[in-house]
């Protein structure tokens, strides 16, 4: 595929043969799925995606931050290609091999957590997530957990009962697991405490210590906190340095395992291995998946090795470090230590840069906030009262798809950025084209509505 020719629409959106795959789909596959816009893939290379018809998009959405390394790298197609000529399966639940076991190490060294670190293997992130709450109630033979509204940690009852982000995920799933409790998160745009971050001297940790431990919640009875290190599905919210700094303090005062979510947000996406070591915050658990593979399913949690005191028979998963998965990871990390962790830093200052600069020109962009090649764009509808413009930011996603620019939405009016770590600045100046195009015809339309 020459990935030269880009973007390049050559039908109508949805193409012909798109058209009649959408049609089947809907016959056949679960309802329950997000579509924002029709798109068919058909191939992949780099950042740019093809779809049946022949049309080539520049991708900033890497798959929802997973194809980290960008569509079929060479290099993790070998290392797949490689191990699925010697072994596909054998299950790490009952069976040793030497992907598996390489890649823990190579991860526990990466742990930003204190001492030696152990790592147990899942196929998703709902799955790191559930493994993190099933070993700290474990650990700790205590029954409580703290989550943040906003905050998403996957679809299963555990994580889904730490979930905080929209009402449709929960609707006519309950009960879910009790004993979680949620508190607010650091999102000072949209300030909870209703304050400014130049005076703000309310956080997250004091108003958990000072609210939550004094009504409902006793401190010593909560096995573990389990943050987002920047929020993803909530609208890419980056929190404060003394957020986390504060949190895991407390954490520590009451003997609560500090679990982060670097799901999206981990695996070189904002410049550092974890986002969190952006915080200078030692977690107890970390919880990657989506990038860590470049696109192969693996979930995996990492625990300090002291922590991770279950033993056999306790959690396990068939599938789970999957040989090919484990070598697609192992290559995955490799090509981030080698280059596309300082890329997502490098690249991503000058894409926030420029959408500071569009901010100035364009009222309908509330917020630009992000680290590295995680950005959010928030839109209002005004920019004093701060009303989400909901509708323009949908319309501004499918104008940017009928360019040929992939780009998804998260939180109620944001759109995300989080292309591939491959990207270059010639590809962020062509998405910024595209978005400011959009952003122009968006403004217009709403104009004209009088809206
Ligand atoms: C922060 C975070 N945690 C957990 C999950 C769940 O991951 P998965 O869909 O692989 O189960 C997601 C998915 O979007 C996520 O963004």
């Amino acid at each position: 595929m020459e990935q030269n020719f880009y973007p390049q629409i050559k039908t109508q959106l949805p193409g012909p043969k798109a058209r009649r795959l959408i049609e089947e789909d809907h016959q056949f596959v679960s309802p329950s799925y997000t579509r924002y816009y029709p798109l068919v893939a058909e191939k992949g290379e780099g950042f740019v995606v093809e779809d049946v018809d022949g049309n080539r998009f520049l991708d900033f959405t890497a798959g929802i931050a997973t194809c980290s390394t960008g569509h079929c790298h060479p290099k993790v197609v070998e290392a797949i290609t490689r191990q699925a000529q010697k072994l596909i399966h054998m299950s790490g639940t009952d069976f040793y091999y030497q992907p598996q076991i390489e890649l823990a190490k190579k991860l526990a060294q990466l742990f930003p957590g204190r001492g030696p670190a152990k790592v147990y293997f899942g196929n998703s992130g709902t799955e790191g997530i559930e493994a993190a709450m099933k070993l700290a109630r474990y650990h700790t033979r205590r029954q409580y957990f703290i989550s943040f509204l906003g905050g998403f940690h996957g679809r299963t009852y555990g994580s889904l009962s730490l979930t905080g982000s929209k009402v449709v995920q929960r609707e006519r799933f309950g009960p879910l697991i009790p004993g979680v409790v949620q508190a607010p998160y650091g999102y000072c745009y949209r300030c909870p405490y209703n304050s400014n971050p130049e005076s703000c001297k309310i956080d997250s940790a004091e108003w958990i210590e000072e609210v939550l431990f004094r009504t409902i919640l006793p401190a010593e009875e909560v096995a573990g906190i389990v943050v987002e290190t920047i929020q993803g599905e909530g609208g890419y919210v980056v929190p404060p340095l003394n957020f986390h700094q504060n949190l895991s303090r407390l954490a520590q005062k009451y003997g609560i395992l500090y679990i982060v979510d670097e799901v999206q947000s981990g695996m070189g996406r904002t410049g550092k291995m974890f986002a969190i070591e952006h915080y200078g915050v030692q977690p107890d658990i970390v919880v990657t998946a989506k990038g860590i593979a470049s696109g192969l399913p693996l979930g995996v949690m990492i625990a300090s090795a002291s922590i991770m005191d279950w033993g056999p028979g306790s959690h396990a998963s068939t599938f789970g470090g999957n040989p090919i998965a484990c070598e697609a990871a192992l290559a995955t990390i490799e090509l981030l230590e080698n280059g596309l962790m300082q890329n997502a830093a490098d690249v991503g200052a000058y894409l926030l840069d420029n959408l500071k600069k569009l901010q100035i020109q364009h009222p309908l962009i509330g917020d630009v906030r992000g680290m590295g090649l995680m950005i959010g764009i928030e839109l209002v509808q005004d920019l004093e009262t701060k009303t989400p413009a909901i509708r323009q930011r949908d319309k501004l996603i499918h104008k940017c798809f009928e360019k040929g620019l992939l780009i998804l939405g998260c939180g109620l009016s944001v759109i995300r950025l989080a292309p591939p770590l491959i990207i270059s600045r010639h590809e962020a100046d062509v998405a910024l084209a595209i978005l400011e195009e959009s952003l122009i015809e968006v403004e217009k339309a709403t104009e004209g509505m009088g809206s």
